[in-house]
């Protein structure tokens, strides 16, 4: 701030002093002053450039960041944690190095600035300097001073500006560090031991869970689920289904006893090898801001065919896609198409088959389909998932006539249990339900 007054000073005297000596001089003086006058437009230009890339290097950094942060189960789940901290440390590393070349242009430029502000303002001194002597002592006394103040003062503010934004950056890192430390089911993500897919049952044992301390919902509930089975979970809402399939799959952890899967306690094992071999369809999917091709192969460690793909998208009633005018190739998320949340169920339905894993919980899998698609999705999911463990939430019981077991939850417990005749000819709250359906 100090030196722009202090520029102006320097400057009307100059050309006042330049005039009073010889008015052609003052006419070299703006020649020279066009043509510093360009040069700082142009380092301008490129400023602003630098600036403009920065910016945008630090919004996509900041939204993948969210986006780790919004999806971190999805990235679990789908064993993506190293690769998403690799990818927030390249797109850092763009930003530091683009601050880098940002900073190296400023200083170049400014250093050139300044040179050429002296040699002119020396010059005319000299000149001016070689006639009057007095005045020639006291002001190149006082530009001196003033000149070492400034550079001073800009060199440390410089300095300090620069270390300040790379801690900012590197902050982001760590607060995504501490955030998954934090976070209790995901603390363990590296440690504990291994978890070993062995096609045995799944077993609930005696937990109790309720989402606030002070009260529990599931209380010492017990259930046995055997391995390539399909299950289905049905019942009146807030009976407690979506609330056991996250504990199933951990997303939620109980606050006493333990979910064992393959005789493997899940508080013990590292969920990282678990994860890979699980499957959830949640009942709020997401997509990640990408292709849809990107994100339909985002689970997976290799690149699926294209047969592939199209199976998946046709299997899991997701034909949509084929409609947009670059097909897989389609832009989507916050900035680009939005899908509703119908669209982001079916392509999240199209992720899991492509990923097929062992054991799959699909929570309310075709809620948002008509009955003739629906049928055509349920018949896909069937052949797919013949001999893998899979529970199905649903409230539509056309969805769950065909599971080897139905359980019907009310107020956190099960209070039917069996396959769709044997519930139907129990005549129970199954049957009541059936009857409020149509039946079919
Ligand atoms: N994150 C949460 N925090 C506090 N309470 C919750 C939370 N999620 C669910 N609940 C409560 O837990 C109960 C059971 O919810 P849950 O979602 O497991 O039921 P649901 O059987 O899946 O219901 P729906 O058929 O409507 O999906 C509800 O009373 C709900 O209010
Ligand atoms: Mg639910």
């Amino acid at each position: 701030m100090v030196s722009v007054p202090v520029s102006m000073i320097s400057f009307f005297m100059s050309i006042y002093i330049i005039f009073t000596i010889n008015p052609q001089y003052l006419l070299v003086f703006v020649a020279l002053l066009v043509v510093v006058w360009f040069l700082i437009h142009a380092a301008q230009q490129k400023w602003l450039w630098y600036r403009r890339i920065r910016a945008v290097l630090e919004s996509e950094y900041t939204r993948q960041f969210i986006r780790n942060i919004m999806s971190k189960f999805e990235i679990l789940q789908s064993n993506k944690i190293e690769k998403e901290v690799d990818n927030l440390n390249e797109k850092l590393h763009e930003i530091l190095e683009i601050e880098k070349k940002k900073h190296t242009f400023e200083h170049i430029t400014y250093n050139i600035g300044n040179i050429i502000t002296n040699v002119i303002r020396w010059s005319l001194l000299f000149l001016v300097g070689t006639r009057i002597l007095m005045w020639t002592a006291n002001y190149s006394d006082l530009t001196l001073v003033i000149l070492i103040i400034w550079y001073f003062e800009t060199g440390v503010l410089n300095i300090t500006g620069i270390y300040k934004k790379i801690l900012k950056r590197f902050s982001n890192i760590t607060q995504l560090w501490e955030f998954i430390d934090n976070s209790p089911k995901l603390k363990n993500i590296n440690e504990w031991k291994k978890f070993e897919y062995k096609k045995w049952a799944i077993q609930v044992v005696d937990i109790s869970f309720g989402y606030h301390d002070t009260s529990f919902v599931f209380e010492n509930f017990s259930i046995g689920i055997d391995s390539g089975t399909k299950t289905a979970f049905v019942g009146e809402s807030w009976g407690g289904k979506t609330t056991l399939v996250k504990l199933l799959s951990w997303y939620i952890s109980p606050n006493q006893w333990d979910i064992l899967i393959d005789g493997q306690k899940l508080s013990e094992i590292r969920l990282m090898d678990y994860y890979k071999h699980i499957g959830y369809l949640t009942q709020d999917p997401w997509v990640f801001d990408g292709t849809i091709r990107e994100n339909l192969a985002y689970a997976l460690d290799s690149e699926p065919t294209q047969d592939q793909l199209e199976m998946a998208v046709r299997n899991a009633k997701c034909e949509f896609v084929l409609e947009f005018e670059k097909g897989l190739e389609t832009e989507i998320g916050e900035r680009w198409v939005r899908l509703s949340w119908w669209q982001k169920q079916r392509l999240a339905i199209a992720k899991i088959m492509l990923k097929n894993p062992d054991i799959i919980f699909l929570d309310e899998p075709t809620s948002a389909l008509d009955s003739f698609n629906e049928e055509q999705v349920n018949i896909a999911l069937h052949n797919l998932f013949k001999n893998k463990t899979v529970i199905i939430v649903a409230h539509r019981l056309q969805t769950v006539k065909t599971a080897d077991r139905i359980l019907l939850f009310e107020k956190w417990r099960v209070i039917e249990d069996g396959t769709h005749e044997e519930l139907v000819k129990l005549g129970g709250r199954y049957a009541r339900m059936l009857e409020l359906q149509g039946g079919f």
